[in-house]
């Protein structure tokens, strides 16, 4: 069963992404873009430190691991992408294994931390496949 400290890391990447892309994003859309960015890295970051705080209580030590390179130059139209690419992912990795997985464990908690979680990046991808129409 994968970690909650791999999923952590995957949530900090994604949010300091996002963060970037809240600071770059420039064009038309900028000032909708940027406060949309702002309120999505927000949340990402409730997100991860929720995740810390269950690993805590799991007994185990949260990790903080970063693994990101952000591209310069990122169009607006890629970063919506990007975003999304990402929170699909996680969602879909959510759903298909690591709650059932959890839940198959026994762990409860993670497993409705997760779903709650997997909620929250739906409704991301969401957001930005809608404004990158
Ligand atoms: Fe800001």
């Amino acid at each position: 069963m994968k970690s909650l400290n791999e999923v952590l890391a995957r949530e900090l990447d994604l949010m300091l992404e996002t963060w970037n892309y809240h600071w770059n994003v420039e064009g038309p859309l900028f000032p909708s873009l940027h406060v949309l960015f702002e309120s999505q890295y927000q949340s990402l970051q409730e997100i991860s430190d929720g995740i810390a705080e269950r690993i805590r209580a799991l007994g185990v030590v949260a990790e903080t691991r970063v693994n990101i390179i952000i591209a310069k130059g990122t169009s607006t139209q890629e970063m919506l992408g990007n975003l999304a690419t990402k929170h699909e992912a996680l969602a879909r990795w959510m759903q298909d294994e690591l709650v059932p997985a959890y839940a198959e464990a026994g762990d409860a908690a993670s497993a409705d931390l997760l779903t709650q979680t997997l909620h929250k990046h739906d409704k991301a991808a969401w957001m930005l496949r809608a404004t990158a129409r």
